[in-house]
């Protein structure tokens, strides 16, 4: 049952998810918004990983790394030696040594089942991958995670609450009306612009019905789950990264309705409560770290 989740996840990321949709994209992009009204706010969202993560080091684990597809995630490796890219899909890595190269490895591989020694890296990212592992391995992950951390690192991983986001679910209807406002008013204004499914133009027929594809398995425990089971690892806390949703900006923040603005208000806001909105919002960053005097547990002895 496990084998057959992953295969299939496999399978989407290989045949649809890292396909190259042109404008140097992906399909993947439909998960996020590429307004230029959302670029800050979503550029500040992701430099924010980087704060949690030790400066410099000599290995850094990218697990489920896909094809390292935006700008700011070659900052996380910046100070590293080597960045060790690892994934599940082949094409997400052809994609990952096209954008890094020498700086890169790049292993076929499940992260619930690490192919590292214990205490291989000096940190770890685990950017919205998790999510698409079977249920009762996400323990199993993060327990992964913590042995191959070593002595001093760190790890960021960006979770999401999916649908039990408890900000989220407050903007339901809102969402819905933004929605529909603002589908009436595209195709009033560019009929072409409103069938597309990305603000992209020239988007290929074929590209176009790549992005409408469906995706792929996903399962999110929730917050009393992750704080419960995932107790064991040292200076375990739950930030924000991101608090509000993809379809949330695409419904409600508009250039010509102050948008940005909005956000940088939402982002202030977020710096100022990042616990309680990492508890609320749509995306959690769940950090830990391994201490200097930690001793080297087994998955026995953690669980
Ligand atoms: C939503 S994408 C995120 C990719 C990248 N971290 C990012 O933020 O752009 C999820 C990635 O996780 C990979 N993945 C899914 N299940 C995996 C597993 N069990 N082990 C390793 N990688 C996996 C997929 O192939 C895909 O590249």
């Amino acid at each position: 049952m496990e084998a057959d989740i992953k295969k299939e996840v496999r399978k989407f990321y290989d045949s649809v998810g890292w396909k190259d949709i042109g404008a140097g994209l992906y399909q993947n992009a439909r998960y996020e918004d590429l307004r230029p009204v959302a670029w800050e706010y979503i550029h500040r969202c992701h430099i924010r990983v980087k704060r949690h993560l030790p400066a410099s080091g000599k290995y850094i684990l990218d697990a489920g790394s896909g094809p390292i597809q935006y700008p700011e995630y070659l900052e996380y490796s910046k100070g590293y030696k080597r960045r060790i890219c690892l994934d599940i899909s082949h094409l997400a890595l052809l994609g990952a040594r096209k954008r890094i190269g020498d700086h890169g490895f790049f292993v076929v591989g499940d992260a619930a089942n690490l192919p590292f020694k214990p205490q291989a890296f000096d940190a770890l990212v685990s950017l919205h991958t998790v999510h698409h592992i079977p249920a009762d391995e996400h323990r199993t992950c993060f327990e992964e995670f913590m042995r191959v951390l070593s002595r001093g690192g760190q790890a960021v991983v960006v979770y999401s609450w999916g649908s039990d986001s408890q900000l989220m679910k407050c903007f339901r209807r809102p969402i819905a009306w933004g929605k529909r406002i603002t589908g009436r008013l595209k195709r009033m204004i560019d009929s072409e612009k409103s069938k597309s499914a990305l603000p992209i133009k020239g988007l290929s027929p074929e590209a176009e019905k790549l992005v409408r594809t469906p995706g792929t398995f996903t399962f999110r425990h929730d917050y009393n789950w992750i704080t419960t089971n995932l107790a064991f690892l040292p200076g375990l806390e739950v930030l924000v990264w991101r608090s509000v949703s993809t379809a949330f900006t695409k419904a409600l923040v508009h250039r010509l309705s102050l948008g940005k603005a909005f956000l940088r208000l939402i982002f202030w806001l977020e710096e100022r409560a990042p616990h309680f909105f990492g508890r609320v919002g749509q995306y959690p960053m769940i950090i830990f770290r391994k201490m200097m005097t930690e001793p080297e547990a087994t998955r026995a002895d953690i669980s």
